[in-house]
């Protein structure tokens, strides 16, 4: 069986694992998903039709129907989509639907690199490597603050805070697959770390791994 190449990336939202994912599959040659943006697919998809996020099976509905190959990040970016989707994600058999498409795409050669809240804890608990990237919360305020002033838009920062903070509670508080590091994660702190340093760090935990697998 051919081997597939499995990088597992999570954190809280804000910590800039998105861009380390990024720069990780360019670099390795490998398949990217966001996992993010299932979610935020099934909480699009019943705010368009005007339903109440906690209705079940509208939302199981909506996950059955997401399709990886037509995730359109411009739509589903949204800040009010990515709130909402920590709503629908408490939901067990939602999170059971997406984590199958998640598999499916993790097994398809050459391998990939997911990021998310349980890539390494559930989605991909086999995973070659797993990093778990958090930074501050003050840190990640104000990285989304600057975010928003670079495209001329104005934000109050105690408001980002208080949001980010709340997206924490909800994620790592949940009952089903909490957002939390693997037991084998390696930690990247990116609170005073630039995310060229970041992605540095990376490499050098990936390359070990690699190395010794081509010497066993
Ligand atoms: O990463 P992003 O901000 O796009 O994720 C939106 C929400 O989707 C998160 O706040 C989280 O509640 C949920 N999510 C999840 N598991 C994942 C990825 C995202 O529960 N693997």
């Amino acid at each position: 069986m051919t081997h597939v190449f499995t990088i597992a990336i999570d954190g809280p939202a804000g910590a800039g694992k998105g861009t380390l994912a990024r720069r990780l599959a360019d670099h390795y040659r490998l398949n990217l998903l966001d996992t993010g943006l299932t979610y935020r697919a099934v909480a699009h998809a019943l705010l368009r039709l005007g339903l109440p996020l906690d209705n079940v099976s509208a939302a199981e509905t909506a996950a059955r129907q997401v399709d990886l190959a037509k995730l359109d990040r411009a739509v589903l970016s949204a800040h009010a989509v990515g709130e909402a989707a920590s709503k629908v994600a408490v939901f067990p058999t939602v999170r059971r639907i997406l984590v199958e498409k998640q598999r499916d795409f993790a097994r398809t050669p050459p391998g990939a690199v997911l990021d998310g809240r349980d890539i390494g804890t559930v989605v991909c608990p086999d995973a070659d490597i797993k990093l778990y990237v958090t930074a501050s919360a003050e840190v990640r305020a104000k990285r989304r603050l600057a975010e928003i002033e670079s495209i001329g838009g104005t934000a109050n920062f105690a408001e980002i805070l208080a949001d980010i903070q709340r997206r924490d509670e909800r994620d790592m508080g949940r009952a089903d697959s909490p957002l939390k590091p693997a037991a084998d994660a390696h930690l990247l702190d990116t609170s005073e770390m630039a995310i060229e340093a970041a992605f540095l760090a990376a490499m050098s935990v990936i390359d070990d791994v690699l190395a010794k697998k081509n010497k066993a």
